[in-house]
Order: C-alpha cells, then structure tokens, then sequence
C-alpha cells in the first residue's frame, strides 16, 4: 500500500523536486547507483567482475521528451561500451536499455527513433563482445518494446527482454519468448499497475512469477531470473533439475546494492550472477522504485534525512 502511494506519488513534479533537492538524498542514492559518470560504472564493473560477477550497465534515464537527449543517451552508451571493450569481458558484460530513454516515448516516431538509437547501441555492445537486453517499463509500452525487440533480433539476435510476471499478458508472451536462444529476463515488476491489466497482490504476483518461470525453464530459450527472493530461487533450482538445465543453462540478476551476500553465495556455487548496475544524474525514477519496493528502505532514507 505505502508501496503504490509512494509510486504513484513519485510522478508528481512536487515530490521529484522536493526528494532531488534534499542535500542528504545522494547519500541514499548511493546504496543503490554506481555514480554519475561512466568512469563511476567502469570502477563498479571492475570491483563486481573482480569477485566473479557478471554484470549489465544501465544509463540510467527515462521517458526522454526530447529527440537529442535520446540521441546524447544512446552515445553514452556507446561511449561506455568502448570503454568496455578495453575490460575485454566478453558476455560477462552488458547493458540493459530503457527504450523510453532512447526516443520511445517521443510521440509518433517515436518507436522509429528508439529502434535506429537502439541499433547504434546494439553494434557498439556488438564490438565489444558484449549484449544488450531491453527493460520493461509500464504496461502501455510492453506492445512497443516486443516489437522493437523484434526488429532489433533480426540484427542482433542475442538482444534480450525483461517479461514482468505481474502482468496478466505475461505468461503468453513467455511462450511466445521461449525460442532457441531467446534471452528472457524475467522480473516481478516494478511499476504502479491498474487491476484491468496486472496482478495487484503480492501472492498472486510470486505465483505468476512461477508460471512464467516454469515455461521458460521448460522452454528453448536462455531465463535470467531476475529476483533476490530466496523462494523463487530454490523453485529456479527445481525446475532446473526438472527439465535438465546446468548451471551455464540459465542465470540468475539481481540490482546493485541488494542482496549481495546472495550474490556472492550464488557465484560461489558455480553459478552466473549479473549484477545490474545503474549510473548517471537522473536516478529518481529508479531510486524511487527501490524505496517503493521494501518500507525498510523507506525508513532508511526518511533517518538519513534526519542526519541518522
Ligand atoms: P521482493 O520484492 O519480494 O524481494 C525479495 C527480497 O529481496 C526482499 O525480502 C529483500 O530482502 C530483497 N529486496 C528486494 N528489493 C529490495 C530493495 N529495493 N531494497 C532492499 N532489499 C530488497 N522491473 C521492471 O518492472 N522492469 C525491468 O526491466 C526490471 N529490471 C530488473 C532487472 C534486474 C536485474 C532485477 C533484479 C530487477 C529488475 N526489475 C525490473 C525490478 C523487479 O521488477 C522487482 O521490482 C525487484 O527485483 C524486487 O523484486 P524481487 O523479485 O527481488 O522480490
């Protein structure tokens, strides 16, 4: 409940000016972003594969109203993915794309836009031996986002999508995403969704989560399952051993900052671990969802603010 206010609230001009403008904010902040600057998401990335982890870089950004601000997004990651290159990771790294921060969101060109932005990400990840996959914004873009996936596999087939289990369309579109070599990433969903299109409850959302998962665990594709919630986690590992996936078979994400004993627990057992790590000023979109997600992180910002 305090979840959804905080979501919806968090769209409010007011609310934007008043959480960015608190000095002791970045603070916060920092928990769950890597920096500002590229150079910030390089030395991140260098600390997190140096203890085995792989990871995936978000510029982070969205719903850009502006056609060069688009394009100033896609450069940086092309930027980023150059400097990558130098990492020579190879798919221990990639990067995660909101297409709403490359030109989605710009009106009636607006998916040609994101489509010819995401390309110019697409061959640089490409050069650097690296891949991209695609997030998953509201409801109202899932159309949009799979199409553009589409145009964007014909060049680059490895591109991969994050599915929100709490959708009601999502298990259609798992099958549909269940093909050889399909990256799925499939995630609980992190955005304030009516009842006519999405699960409300967090029960019913962990339970979809696992229909999803079973069909892409018994599907063709590749399931990055994206969760720090132990239950699923030992499901992902039934239903690995029920359909016969090894451990190279699927991975698992999780975001920076959060449960990182896990992580390093899971990479210890064998397994791959990406790490999603966010950088840039424009962090309030992401930082308010990680409050909504958990009131404990509500009340670790609200005594940070009061200089405890
Ligand atoms: P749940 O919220 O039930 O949390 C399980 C446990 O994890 C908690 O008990 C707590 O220990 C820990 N935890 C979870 N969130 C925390 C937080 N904010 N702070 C501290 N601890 C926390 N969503 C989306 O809509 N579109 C997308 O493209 C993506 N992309 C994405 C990528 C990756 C790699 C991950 C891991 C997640 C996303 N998400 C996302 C976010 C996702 O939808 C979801 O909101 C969060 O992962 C939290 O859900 P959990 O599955 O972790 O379960």
């Amino acid at each position: 409940m305090l979840g959804s206010l905080l979501l919806a609230g968090s769209r409010l001009p007011l609310v934007r000016r008043t959480v960015s403008g608190v000095p002791l904010t970045r603070k916060v902040v920092d928990r769950f972003v890597a920096g500002e600057t590229a150079k910030d998401a390089v030395g991140a990335v260098r600390r997190l594969t140096g203890t085995g982890l792989s990871v995936t870089i978000d510029h982070l950004g969205e719903e850009t109203k502006d056609a060069g601000a688009a394009a100033q997004t896609a450069r940086a990651y092309v930027t980023l993915l150059d400097a990558l290159r130098e990492l020579d990771l190879g798919d221990r790294a990639e990067v995660s794309v909101k297409l709403s921060a490359v030109g989605q969101a710009l009106g009636a060109d607006g998916d040609k836009i994101a489509l010819e932005n995401a390309r110019q990400i697409g061959e640089a990840a490409r050069s650097a031996g690296a891949t991209m996959t695609l997030d998953m914004e509201d409801h109202t873009t899932v159309d949009s986002t799979l199409g553009i996936l589409g145009a964007l596999r014909e060049d680059f087939p490895s591109t991969g999508v994050a599915i929100q289990a709490c959708l009601f369309r999502s298990e259609a579109d798992c099958h549909d995403l269940s093909h050889d070599a399909s990256r799925v990433r499939l995630v609980k969903g992190a955005y304030a969704e009516p009842s006519s299109v999405a699960h409300q409850n967090k029960n019913e959302v962990d339970k979809a989560y696992v229909r999803c998962l079973r069909i892409l665990m018994a599907g063709k594709g590749y399931p990055m399952v994206g969760t720090h919630d132990d239950r699923l986690i030992s499901i992902t590992e039934t239903l690995a051993d029920r359909f016969g996936r090894s451990v190279g078979d699927y991975e698992y994400q999780m975001l920076y900052g959060i449960r990182t004993d896990k992580q390093q627990a899971l990479t210890g057992a064998g397994h791959t671990v990406r790490v999603y790590i966010p950088y840039g000023d424009d962090w309030y979109g992401y930082f308010m969802r990680r409050l909504a997600e958990r009131p404990a992180n509500i009340a670790f910002f609200l005594r940070a603010l009061g200089g405890k």
